[in-house]
């Protein structure tokens, strides 16, 4: 098992150019399900998760290959099988969306509770109640989500809540469902309008995305084609952050600076400057000037994302000031606290709000990645450490960074990857 041990305290300078969105690409693979034909797909992300899919669907006999480094070609003319192989759907969250793929395609899906990240309890009963709504019989028998229809009929629904997971996956049920579905209250984020237009460049019908009215009329059949995923919208935040947190320039290439917008804002709120130019952003604060505390409360896009509050508590734990972060999507999802805490941040939780009081320095210990975003914001916070830190458990990162070391290493940061067997930090080493 691998961990990264990082110095902190170098400022970031430089170009670093970021990578195809993961929450794009998780729904994009399984989205080829329902393709006969080739789905030439570009800007892959190099990421355990894109690993993992591409291993479901090769076990259910999709012809996956590898064009170049970020290409990815799928075929899923020969997919027979509505079964998704249960250990490999455990290993992430996205696995979820095989669900609406498989009941679009074959009117049968038999997939296994979602796995990934497990920072809080996350039901898929919005997802059920849209297929229902389409038709479908839906039952979880051991562990497994059983969906059959006999045909899928458009309809109207409303969503309780402008659910990310359950838009795309009521949009991949629907798509060669009879008749118009539109989805009320559907969510908006950039990574679901980038689904809806690869559906489309592959002959679906989907008209709203990026809206909160969603219309799909259905079609009997997609063709193959070719597709270039979107940036990933919280990676760039991600290193938003890092340069923030760490001080120093850093250009961001690759990204989208309007999927941006309530990163920034928070970001320049910071101290930090954030410069907008067509595909990339500089970032740069001077490394003596102050961090400023502020506040964030975390919403449904445009909204701030709940994604990125952990890397900006990072920040935020060496401000001047106290910040209070309010999470109202996933109301407990405060597992980096404990760990921030070894690191001398001062940081209480109370329900969803986090309160943070800036701390004029953090130091390095060795902590755990326990999510992704946990993870992340752990490198964050070790950027900035005073001394080593040893992050354990990073294959959680690498489920959704993409070469992250690397990119960090190419800033000026000084990170390297050893094995977990490595003796651990001690305190003669921090000092
Ligand atoms: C997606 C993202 C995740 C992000 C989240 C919120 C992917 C693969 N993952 O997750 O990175 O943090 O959006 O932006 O795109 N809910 C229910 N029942 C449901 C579905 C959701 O109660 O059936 C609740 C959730 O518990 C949560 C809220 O709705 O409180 C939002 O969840 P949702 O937008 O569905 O998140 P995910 O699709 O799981």
């Amino acid at each position: 098992m691998k961990k990264y041990v990082i110095s902190g305290g170098k400022p970031l300078n430089g170009e670093v150019s970021l990578s195809g969105g993961k929450n794009a690409v998780v729904g994009i693979i399984p989205a080829a399900v329902l393709v006969k034909g080739v789905c030439v797909i570009e800007n892959v992300p190099a990421i355990n998760d894109v690993a993992d899919l591409v291993d479901i669907m090769k076990k259910m006999g999709a012809d996956v290959r590898y064009l170049d480094e970020k290409t990815l070609r799928i075929d899923s003319t020969n997919v027979v099988s509505y079964v998704a192989d249960y250990d490999a759907v455990r290993k992430l969250r996205a696995s979820y969306y095989l669900i609406g793929a498989l009941l679009g395609r074959f009117g049968h899906a038999r997939v296994g509770l979602p796995g990934g990240c497990d920072f809080v309890e996350r039901p898929i009963d919005y997802h059920i109640k849209g297929f229902e709504a389409l038709g479908a019989i839906v039952d979880i028998k051991h562990g497994i989500v059983v969906a059959d229809a006999e045909k899928l009929t458009g309809t109207s629904m409303n969503l309780d809540f402008p659910s990310v997971g359950a838009t795309v996956n009521i949009m991949l049920a629907a798509v060669l469902a009879e008749g118009l579905t539109v989805i009320e209250n559907a969510g908006k984020e950039p990574h679901i309008v980038d689904i809806a237009n690869f559906l489309n460049a592959m002959g679906a019908q989907i008209k709203g995305a990026g809206t909160d009215v969603i219309k799909i009329k259905g079609v009997a059949e997609l063709h193959g084609g070719h597709y270039e995923i979107i940036p990933d919208q919280i990676e760039a935040g991600t290193f938003m952050a890092a340069a923030a947190a760490a001080g120093g320039r850093v250009i961001l290439r690759n990204v989208i600076p309007k999927h941006l917008e309530s990163i920034s804002a928070k970001i320049e709120e910071s101290g930090a400057k954030v410069e907008e130019f067509d595909d990339y952003l500089i970032v740069s604060r001077d490394a003596d000037s102050p961090i400023k505390n502020l506040n964030i409360k975390t919403l449904p896009y445009p909204g701030f994302p709940t994604d990125m509050q952990s890397q900006m508590a990072a920040l935020l734990s060496r401000a001047g000031g106290t910040s209070i972060i309010t999470e109202t999507i996933f109301s407990h999802r405060f597992k980096y606290v404990d760990e921030l805490r070894r690191m001398g941040a001062k940081m209480t939780v109370d329900g969803n709000i986090c309160v943070i009081e800036g701390v004029d320095k953090l130091t390095g210990a060795s902590v755990r990645a326990c999510d992704l975003r946990t993870g992340v914001t752990l490198v964050i916070a070790a950027l900035i450490a005073e001394g080593i830190t040893e992050i354990s458990d990073v294959r959680y990162i690498e489920r959704g960074y993409e070469n992250i070391v690397d990119k960090l290493r190419s800033l000026g940061a000084d990170i390297k990857v050893v094995n977990d067997d490595t003796p651990a930090v001690t305190e003669t080493k921090i000092s």
